[in-house]
Order: C-alpha cells, then sequence, then structure tokens
C-alpha cells in the first residue's frame, strides 16, 4: 500500500492511513503546525490528570548533533542497558509470531534477506537518525512512575500520530531511544529524577519508499475481543 500523505479528514481516516513512517523527507514542519499538534496533543487524558509527560522537541542543529551523537556512539558498539526492555523476554505465542512477521514483511519489502545481518542492522540504526526526519521527539518521566502513568503517555503518542496525519504528517514511536538514552542525557536538558520513555520521528513522510508501503497486519476483533450480553 503506498503512503498516504492527504491531510486526514477525520480521525477515521488518521487511525487508517497512520503507519510508522520510515523514511521522511527533509521538508521542515511549519514551527505552526508543530506547535498545534503539541498543544492539541496536551488534551490527552491521563489518569488523575498527572500528565506524566516531558517532551524534548529538537529541529535544527540540535536535531543533526544529536543525531550524529547517537550514530557515533552506535558506530563505537558501544551497547547500553536500555530504560526498561522493548519486549518481556520470551516473548510468548501469539505475540512472538507477529512481532517475527512484522520485522519479515518489513525487509522484504526493502529488500534485506535474512542472511544479510548486517544490512539489517544497519536499517535498524536508521532509527538513530529518526529515520531522517526534521523533528525528533524524546518523551521523558520521572523514575518514580508506575505502571498506569506508562498507558498515560502512549495516549499522548496517540493523539501526536493522528494529529500529525491531519496535518498530512507522518510519525515513528520510537521505544528505540530507550537503548540510547545516554544520548538524551548528555545533550538535553533531563533532570536526573527523569528517564527516557519513549521517542518519536515526525515530518512529511517519503512516499517514494518502500518502506512506506508496509501497513502492518492486525489481529482481527473476534481474535482479540469478548462480547458479553
Ligand atoms: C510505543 C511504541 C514504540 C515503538 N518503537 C519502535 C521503534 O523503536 N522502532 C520502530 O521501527 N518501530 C517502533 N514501533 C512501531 C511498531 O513496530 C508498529 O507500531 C507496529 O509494528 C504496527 O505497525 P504500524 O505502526 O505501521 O501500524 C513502536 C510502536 C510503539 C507503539
Amino acid at each position: 500500500m503506498t503512503l498516504n500523505t492527504d491531510k486526514s479528514p477525520s480521525v477515521t481516516d488518521a487511525l487508517n492511513t497512520r503507519i510508522t513512517c520510515r523514511d521522511f523527507l527533509d521538508t521542515p514542519v511549519p514551527d505552526e503546525v508543530l506547535m498545534r499538534i503539541l498543544n492539541t496533543a496536551l488534551r490527552s487524558p491521563s489518569g488523575g490528570n498527572l500528565q506524566p509527560w516531558k517532551l524534548h522537541v529538537m529541529t535544527g542543529e540540535t536535531l543533526t548533533k544529536f543525531k550524529a551523537t547517537c550514530v557515533e556512539r552506535m558506530m563505537a558498539g558501544k551497547q547500553e542497558v536500555p530504560t526498561y526492555p522493548a519486549y518481556p523476554s520470551p516473548l510468548w505465542e501469539p505475540q512472538r509470531s507477529w512481532r517475527y512477521k512484522l520485522g519479515e514483511d518489513m525487509y522484504a519489502k526493502i529488500g534485506i534477506e535474512k542472511d544479510n545481518k548486517m544490512g539489517r542492522l544497519a536499517w535498524l540504526a536508521q532509527n538513530g537518525k529518526f529515520f531522517e526526519a526534521p523533528v525528533g521527539i524524546i518523551i521523558t518521566g520521572d523514575k518514580r512512575l508506575e505502571q498506569p502513568q506508562y498507558m498515560d503517555i502512549g495516549i499522548l503518542l496517540q493523539s501526536i500520530m493522528l494529529l500529525a496525519r491531519e496535518e498530512g504528517l507522518h510519525t515513528a514511536p520510537q521505544g528505540w531511544w530507550r537503548n540510547w538514552s545516554s544520548v538524551s542525557q548528555d545533550l538535553l536538558d533531563i533532570p536526573e529524577e527523569e528517564e527516557v520513555l519513549v521517542g518519536m520521528s515526525l515530518g512529511y513522510g517519503n512516499p517514494e519508499h518502500k518502506v512506506n508501503d508496509l501497513y502492518a497486519d492486525r489481529a482481527s476483533l473476534s481474535e482479540l475481543a469478548k462480547f458479553y450480553k
């Protein structure tokens, strides 16, 4: 499916046309558009109205430096301990298979075979460049947050993602930034009591890049919901 770059006229359209965009054009996002998205996203609900999020929004030179620092550290092979692991380990079925299929479907789109480990690693490293997006966001939260507050963070992410579609923009939520939190800690103004929870790329999606043709599978409603009458 080709990337839809129209402005979404409805929430339904925004949900249906949102994908995790993994290649962006370098077209800048106008400040007023970015501010509109972020200001509106702050209307997201949170348990007890805690609003447990802090946003670090990067563009321009700061973003360039941030990406360069991350790439430098990746090249140096400096693995860090993630603030949180991405998934439970070991992962069970059917989630294990769903995760595996997502990866295989993505690499098939861009023609990187299973035995091309270096190719796959290089592609993964695109995370560290915010997939070339002109806006990179790091979301931090207090280390004392409890699990319910992570739900709030997810709601904020979804708000940004849907509002971005309304502006004709695309996004990529990136847990990956938890793996390289030293970059955020060293270059952003993050107090000691906070940690990196998630990141996000935002910009105009590149409809020419095959990776953006991926429209990830979903399980059916009957697999995931039980109805009680
Ligand atoms: C909280 C969160 C973190 C994610 N982290 C990453 C990431 O670090 N890198 C990446 O390429 N995709 C990441 N994804 C994208 C998921 O892989 C994607 O949402 C899922 O495969 C469904 O595909 P879709 O978003 O294109 O519909 C993340 C998604 C969420 C919701």
